[in-house]
């Protein structure tokens, strides 16, 4: 694996990778890997010659108050991971490097941006989406490979690919889940043990609706009050949203069909947790 920290050396690797034919897959990261992202690493292994992963903890999109400063920082496993699963280049430029002057033209995601994780997080997926558009310039990727586990962050990079005609397949890969259903994620490592067992049930209420909705339910409703039960009155625990939504534009549906998502946000204790589940 070769490790490269500077945006000239990416862009003339993968200029030259192109010219040679070479099929460059990306999988962009902020660290703190763990299976969910080496699942990413598997599926762009499988679509093209060229694997590059990103780790760059994008400040643009940590709002005031968030955990920018604390973000778990890990690359010397990071890079022994990235290695073993078959990444090829790992790309891991400083915050200088990726901002060197302050942004001063930014991507609006427009009304997808504003609600749920938008609507919690101002400004969250206008980060986001500067950064992915920076990086894919750099790298210029065939294939962005993206978690299903940010679901709302992944319709929204596919809406500025299509509006903005970025020439990239973005392909979404199912989440990666601990045994017991908790979906992987960094942020997990803030957890201790009595609020790891509260963030648990944000999936099992996500599993319960899933349930109810093999059983024959279709009101979305109804189907949100299963949810909302089990998230409520849990001490430690605070329900931000649990929602039944279409998986392209997130608006809440009233009726339930194949292909809409439950999505869900709770914090446990001081930290953040999402997750979905698609119907
Ligand atoms: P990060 O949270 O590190 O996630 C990187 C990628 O891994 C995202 O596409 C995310 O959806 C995916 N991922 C995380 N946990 C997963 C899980 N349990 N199962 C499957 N996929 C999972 O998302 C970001 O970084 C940033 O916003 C980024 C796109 C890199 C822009 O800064």
């Amino acid at each position: 694996m070769k490790s490269i920290d500077t945006i000239q050396t990416m862009t003339s690797t993968a200029l030259k990778a192109r010219m040679n034919g070479e099929r460059i897959v990306f999988v962009p990261t902020m660290g703190a890997l763990h299976e969910g992202h080496l699942t990413l690493v598997d599926e762009a292994r499988r679509r093209g010659d060229l694997v590059v992963m990103s780790i760059f903890v994008n400040a643009l999109q940590f709002g005031p108050g968030e955990d920018y400063d604390h973000y778990p920082r890990t690359l010397d496993d990071d890079a022994k991971m990235a290695k073993d699963r078959g990444v090829d280049i790992l790309f891991t430029p400083s915050h200088e490097e990726v901002y060197g002057s302050p942004p001063v033209v930014t991507l609006n995601p427009g009304a997808l941006g504003k609600e749920w994780e938008g609507a919690a997080r101002p400004h969250h997926f206008e980060g986001v989406l500067t950064v992915v558009a920076k990086l894919l310039h750099v790298v210029q990727p065939n294939v962005g490979v993206f978690g299903q586990k940010d679901l709302q962050q992944a319709a929204i990079v596919r809406a500025m690919v299509r509006d903005l005609n970025f020439p990239v397949e973005i392909v979404l890969c199912p989440i990666v889940r601990e045994a017991d259903g908790l979906a992987m994620s960094s942020r997990n490592r803030y957890l201790s043990p009595k609020e790891r067992e509260i963030a648990l049930l944000l999936s099992k209420a996500l599993f319960a609706l899933r349930h109810a909705f093999a059983k024959g339910e279709r009101r979305a409703s109804a189907l949100e009050a299963i949810g909302w039960r089990m998230l409520e009155r849990v001490p430690g625990l605070t329900p931000r949203y649990l929602a039944a939504v279409n998986a392209v534009n997130f608006q809440r549906v009233n009726m339930v069909s194949p292909g809409d998502a439950a999505i869900g946000a709770i914090k446990a204790g001081a930290t953040r947790l999402i997750d979905n589940i698609l119907f």
